[in-house]
């Protein structure tokens, strides 16, 4: 297994070029199960998680060609109706194609995720709203088990603002008999790129953005060709990097208004941030200031972030409250900070973090991708030589992420194993 190796304490400097997102990829290379000719995606990010996608939609008889970052797929050939165990275990996206594929096929065979690292994360806000559309759903032997005749539209209202599970209804009404209104929908920005992608393949989705999206079910939906945005998360990850390490860094080809709530909270704590069109300066303040944070769904401060601010507030001056509202078990990295010598209490959903003034290395560890990016950012700033193990998590969703930090300064490698 690889390992990535970390001197740390040098103030990163420099360009990065933000990828493009995972989340917005994952869903959008599924969407095209839904059209009967070849979908072209660019500015598709090189990650684990998109060669685990690949490997399902071609399992499932799509035609699957990558060029540099355009991936062109094919989905005439539709004909295997199943998503195994082997694939979903790995990814948990892949439930996305359990609309499609009603859509397409009328029927799936869609294995059940379980739980996972950062909590239970079930499925029963997708499968309720699925039958919602009319579809038959039987839990047999680890497997959703989905049937239909035609999906008619209905009015859906999800308990809780679930962002795959939005996505996955979008696309299922997009074939449906009918007007599908979903009401209290998650408002990501990969939400409303999925609509504006069903909307080029010439679906009627409308309100995407907002708690309620309404789908006007079309017949036939037409391939596209279309751009991926860039990742958010990836973005927050290296404006972070620049306020933990004093360092000074410009992201390009990212997108300033998908992280008003981060820049807030960045310039809440002395960091400079400066905005252009597609582009972010961040410069580090000396020492940052704590500031409070409580993960909410979109446009709140994203979970996917609160590990990585987690470090910054490690080493900030004061106490800073962090509270993880989304997923039930995401402080699985603060055990791992503390080796490092952070002072953090943890009670219930609710982590407190006292300022320390310096990190100390350690070699660490982690079981998720958000958590093993934290570790990496703990490192840039560690005294000493910090090796994280089981970077096989942050493939799933960081292109190249020592090669961008080694191109800022960072004293960074990978070693394989
Ligand atoms: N939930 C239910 N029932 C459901 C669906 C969700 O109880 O049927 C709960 C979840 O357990 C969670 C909350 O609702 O407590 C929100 O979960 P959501 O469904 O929105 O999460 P997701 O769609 O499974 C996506 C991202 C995650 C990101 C979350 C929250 C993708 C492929 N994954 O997951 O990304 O953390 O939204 O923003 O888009 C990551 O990239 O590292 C990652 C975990």
């Amino acid at each position: 297994m690889d390992k990535i190796i970390i001197e740390g304490g040098k103030p990163l400097k420099g360009k990065v070029r933000i990828s493009g997102s995972k989340n917005a990829a994952l869903p959008l290379m599924v969407s095209s199960l839904l059209v009967d000719g070849e979908s072209v995606f660019s500015n598709v990010p090189k990650l684990h998680d998109i060669e685990s996608i690949k490997r399902l939609l071609s399992d499932l008889g799509a035609r699957i060609e990558t060029t540099g970052d355009h991936v062109r797929i094919h989905a005439g050939g539709l004909c295997n109706h199943e998503a195994p165990y082997d694939i979903v275990r790995k990814m948990r996206a892949s439930i996305l194609v359990l609309g499609p594929l009603i859509a397409r096929l009328k029927k799936a065979r869609v294995s059940l995720p379980g739980g996972c690292a950062i909590g239970a994360r079930p499925i029963n806000l997708h499968l309720d709203a699925l039958s919602r559309l009319g579809v038959d759903i039987k839990l047999e032997h680890g497997y959703v088990q989905a049937s239909v005749e035609h999906l008619k539209g209905s009015d859906i209202f999800f308990d809780i603002a679930t962002v795959t599970g939005t996505e996955n209804i979008m696309m299922a009404a997009a074939l449906a008999d009918g007007v599908t209104t979903l009401h209290n929908a998650a408002q990501e920005p990969e939400v409303v790129a999925l609509a504006e992608a069903l909307n080029m393949m010439g679906a009627k989705v409308q309100g995407a953005g907002t708690p309620t999206i309404t789908i006007t079910g079309t017949s036939e939906l037409r391939p596209v060709s279309i751009s991926i945005i860039p990742d958010r998360i990836e973005t927050g990850t290296f404006m972070i990097a620049a306020a933990l390490t004093r360092g000074d860094i410009t992201l390009v080809d990212c997108e300033p208004s998908h992280l008003e709530v981060v820049i807030d909270k960045l310039r809440h704590t002395g960091a400079r941030v400066e905005l252009e069109e597609k582009c972010i300066r961040v410069s580090g303040p000396n020492t940052p200031l704590s500031v409070d944070v409580k993960t909410l769904p979109y446009p709140g401060f994203p979970t996917d972030l609160q590990a990585q601010f987690m470090v910054l507030m490690s080493v900030a001056d004061g106490v800073s409250i962090i509270s993880e509202t989304i997923f039930e078990n995401r402080f699985i990295h603060v055990s791992e900070l503390k080796r490092m010598g952070a002072d953090i209490t943890i009670s219930g959903n609710t982590a407190t973090v006292r300022g320390v003034s310096k990190l100390s290395a350690a070699p660490v560890m982690a079981t998720d991708l958000r958590a093993s990016a934290c570790l990496v950012l703990a490192g840039l700033v560690g005294e000493g030589t910090t090796v994280v193990n089981r970077v096989y998590h942050l493939d799933r969703g960081y292109e190249s992420i020592e090669k961008k930090f080694s191109a800022l300064g960072a004293n960074i490698t990978r070693i394989k194993g």
